[in-house]
């Protein structure tokens, strides 16, 4: 061999030592745990996005300045997903292929998460949604559970039974649903109440799908109108809401506007809304030190007071670096049997996972009164 070539020769291998060295820190040997953070920073409902990343940035710092997991400190990466399937597929085969990382918090949106879902159990990632209701995301088509997915928050049919009790405890008879017929969050919920307020023994009169592009619902909400039902059951993000609340106000609709957890949102129209009610999965004014204690936290920090979004991302956060503290290592394989067995002590409850990877927990209701939004009740399951 020439001695250019030894030259040549002793350079690569030296290179691909230090490459080796430095190599994708999801690897064994990566001096950081990469955590992918997947919320809609763009897109129908951005205020779901950034509540999402600070909730989930902030415990990560917490752990940070605790000293990490597992020895080694959490760097996150974070990627916009939209709250929609395509954006959202994109974002997690970047964060998997290219990032390499083990773990993701999100989607915020069932439609996003439910297709990033098939992803992670196919590549062997832990996903653990904090807010996606859904019972599709942690269950695969034969109903069987999707073994690396987990959430953070009650599903839609516990959502949709809370509502319907609770309009029925308020003496409400008649409903009139309005659904968006593309959206798995919304159409889950809505089947779940129309489900739980008829076995309750009310009356739904009236039932209308419409599509995410729709702006204008006059011709529906004529109807409504019409049927002078009890209930308006609006089980849609907060933009959606926003546009049939003030259309309702216009059409004098009189019914009581109802809804779920995609009502929460700073950019929630009050006035518009005033006089609806919506289920949630914690409310600022729970009195317990560990919802209180997180409040001036975040409050300090943020500036705000954190949302539903903002707590369950936070919660996520910590069940899943709790998992990865108890497994030992830095193996999705073994994070996730923690998982399945961990009890935690969240802010928005404790935590444990039933055999389909859903937690057990109570659901707030809120009353949107006089440009409030105030905690009307708990109700456990
Ligand atoms: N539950 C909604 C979904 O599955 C997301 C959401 C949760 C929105 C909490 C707002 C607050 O799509």
């Amino acid at each position: 061999m020439s001695k250019r070539l030894l030259v040549v020769f002793s350079f690569l291998i030296v290179a691909s030592m230090l490459l080796g060295a430095c190599g994708p820190a999801g690897s064994a040997g990566g001096d950081t745990i990469k955590v992918a953070i997947l919320a809609p920073l763009s897109g129908p409902v951005p205020t779901f996005g950034v509540s999402t990343r600070d909730g989930i940035l902030m415990a990560i710092e917490e752990w940070n300045a605790k000293g990490g997991v597992l020895g080694k400190q959490i760097e996150a990466i974070v990627a916009d997903s939209q709250c929609t399937a395509d954006p959202a597929v994109n974002a997690a085969n970047k964060v998997i292929d290219q990032d390499q990382v083990h773990y993701i918090i999100g989607e915020v949106c069932s439609s996003a998460s439910i297709p990033v879902s098939e992803i992670a159990e196919q590549k062997g990632v832990v996903q653990i949604s904090p807010t996606s209701t859904n019972p599709s995301v942690t269950l695969n088509p034969d109903g069987s559970t999707k073994n690396y997915i987990f959430r953070a928050c009650f599903i839609d049919p516990f959502q949709g039974l809370v509502m319907a009790k609770f309009a029925l405890s308020q003496g409400k008879q008649t409903a009139f649903i309005m659904f968006d017929q593309g959206n798995d969050y919304v159409l889950g919920l809505a089947e779940a109440f129309e489900a739980s307020f008829t076995a309750g023994g009310g009356t739904i009169v009236g039932k209308e799908a419409y599509t995410g592009q729709d702006t204008d619902f006059s011709a529906i909400l004529t109807k409504v109108a019409d049927s002078q039902a009890d209930v308006l059951f609006i089980p849609d993000y907060y933009n959606v809401v926003n546009l049939v609340a003030t259309q309702a106000k216009e059409r004098g609709v009189t019914s009581t506007l109802m809804g779920g957890d995609g009502w929460d949102s700073s950019d929630l129209d009050l006035a518009a809304a005033d006089g609806g009610f919506f289920s949630n999965h914690y409310s600022a004014e729970d009195t317990r030190p560990v919802v209180q204690e997180f409040v001036s936290r975040y409050e300090a920090k943020y500036g705000s007071k954190p949302d539903a979004l903002a707590t369950l991302g936070y919660d996520a956060a910590n069940l899943l670096l709790a998992a990865i503290e108890k497994a030992g290592e830095d193996d999705p394989a073994k994070v996730k049997d923690a998982l399945a067995s961990l009890q935690y002590d969240a802010v928005s409850g404790t935590i444990t996972f039933d055999e389909f990877h859903n937690p057990i927990k109570a659901a707030a209701i809120m009353q949107v009164k006089d440009g409030k939004v105030i905690f009307a009740d708990s109700i456990a399951p």
